[in-house]
């Protein structure tokens, strides 16, 4: 569900027509809806109704601060993957207790950082990584709350790349060394042990992997507790999948909530949740325009104004997203074939292949659906284009939260050796 829809014959993002907003902030910009990052979070959160239940929204899905702050005020917490990103969330106003600290290779910089913060909760890779988080609460005179993100060696995840939970992928302690890096942190001072952490994935259309996975979590936390280890919470990561095709059918949240809550039955367990997609993605589009059509011997080219850089998605993923056009078509208008491309110098600077579309003029608009999670987040400045300016929607408002830099703050950045002046 999500607030992109046509009235009176443009698309409007809530209240606010596409149009308008381009005109006023050129193109390519990325559009966020508010209402739509509120509904995903209370639909998430009733779905985990009557359940102790933390929802540490995602930030690399989308990290601007106007999305942080609209989730901050819905309850949200914060699942950070840097220091950068505990920055903003703080900055944000998500308080330290509902920070958890997740990544595969945290510096002693970023550990600190949460440390001193007081997070809720690191999430830990190694046993190296224990040790230095040791030292370092030791150095500080605190106590770092830790979960053990344990590799289940399930296989999920909407795409390869996105897999993280199978024996092979960098992610987690392995599954037979997990019971020894609690009985590690049992025996470290400035270290307590309080949860278990898994994340299998991203764009997960299937329950099954998420339940195999956590069932072996559920199966560890009890052995754990036969041992002595006091745990009390689980953090189940994210992964949930999202339709980026009308013909999509992940799990509603309620699905997934109620395998969680059969899963995790009777435990009394703190369950943290690590959404990002599923908040993030349908609640943003980019809105780009097309600068010219190719005719070539083998299919026609639609060059837009956006590039692989601003949306890498289906560069990296060959991933697949819909495009609407801001002037609406009628469905008896003429349609055609494009290769859907932008500016920049790569093949795979490409949006779309052979996608059946309505006709395109020089100018026309087309709103790049499903690209609020990973959009903007996953940008780059390759072919020195700034980033993209970004706008957030709140009912018949919108406000630039971020607007693009200026050539010259991004020459600015950048100093010439003295032998070169
Ligand atoms: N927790 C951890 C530890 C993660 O690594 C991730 C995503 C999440 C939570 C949030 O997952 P989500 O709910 O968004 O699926 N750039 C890719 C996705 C990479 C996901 C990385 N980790 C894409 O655009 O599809």
């Amino acid at each position: 569900m999500h607030h992109f829809h046509y009235r009176n014959g443009r698309l409007h993002c809530e209240d606010v027509s596409l149009d308008d907003i381009a005109d006023a902030v050129g193109t390519p910009v990325y559009v966020y809806s508010s209402a739509t990052f509120r509904r995903h979070a209370r639909v998430i959160g009733e779905a985990f109704e009557g359940m102790d239940c933390l929802i540490a929204y995602s930030v690399k899905a989308n990290g601007n601060l106007g999305v942080l702050k609209t989730l901050a005020a819905e309850g949200c917490g914060a699942d950070v993957v840097s220091g950068g990103e505990l920055k903003r969330a703080r900055a944000a106003g998500i308080p330290a207790s509902k920070i958890v600290f997740s990544g595969v290779g945290k510096t002693r910089e970023e550990i600190r950082l949460g440390l001193g913060e007081g997070i809720h909760q690191f999430n830990i890779e190694s046993a190296a990584e224990l040790s230095v988080l040791a030292e370092e609460a030791q150095a500080l005179g605190r106590t770092a709350y830790v979960a053990v993100r344990v590799n289940p060696d399930v296989a999920a995840g909407g795409h390869p790349n996105i897999s993280t939970g199978k024996a092979g992928d960098k992610f987690g302690v392995p599954w037979d060394d997990a019971e020894k890096a609690y009985d590690q942190i049992a025996a470290t001072a400035g270290v307590e042990a309080v949860g278990v952490d898994v994340h299998i994935g991203s764009q997960i259309d299937q329950i099954a992997p998420m339940r195999a996975a956590f069932e072996r979590v559920v199966s560890l936390i009890k052995r754990l507790r036969e041992k002595g280890h006091s745990i009390s919470r689980v953090d189940v990561g994210g992964g949930l999948g999202i339709p980026y095709r009308d013909t999509d059918s992940p799990p509603p949240p309620a699905e997934y909530a109620n395998m969680i809550r059969d899963v995790t039955e009777g435990l009394g367990l703190q369950v943290i949740l690590e959404p990002g997609r599923v908040i993030a993605g349908n609640a943003g589009v980019m809105v780009t325009e097309a600068l010219y059509i190719k005719p070539a011997p083998e299919r026609t080219f639609l060059i837009v104004d956006a590039g692989m850089n601003d949306l890498m998605r289906p560069a990296l993923y060959q991933a697949h997203h819909e495009f609407m056009p801001l002037r609406e078509r009628g469905a008896s208008d003429e349609t055609t074939t494009y290769d859907v491309v932008g500016p920049i110098c790569e093949s795979t600077d490409k949006f779309a292949a052979e996608r059946t579309m309505p006709v395109m003029e020089q100018g026309d608009r087309i709103a790049i659906m499903s690209a609020g999670a990973y959009g903007a987040a996953l940008s780059s400045q390759y072919n020195a284009r700034p980033l993209v300016a970004e706008v957030l929607v709140n009912g018949d408002k919108f406000s630039v939260v971020r607007r693009r830099p200026s050539f010259d703050e991004m020459i600015a950045l950048e100093t010439t050796p003295d032998w070169l002046s």
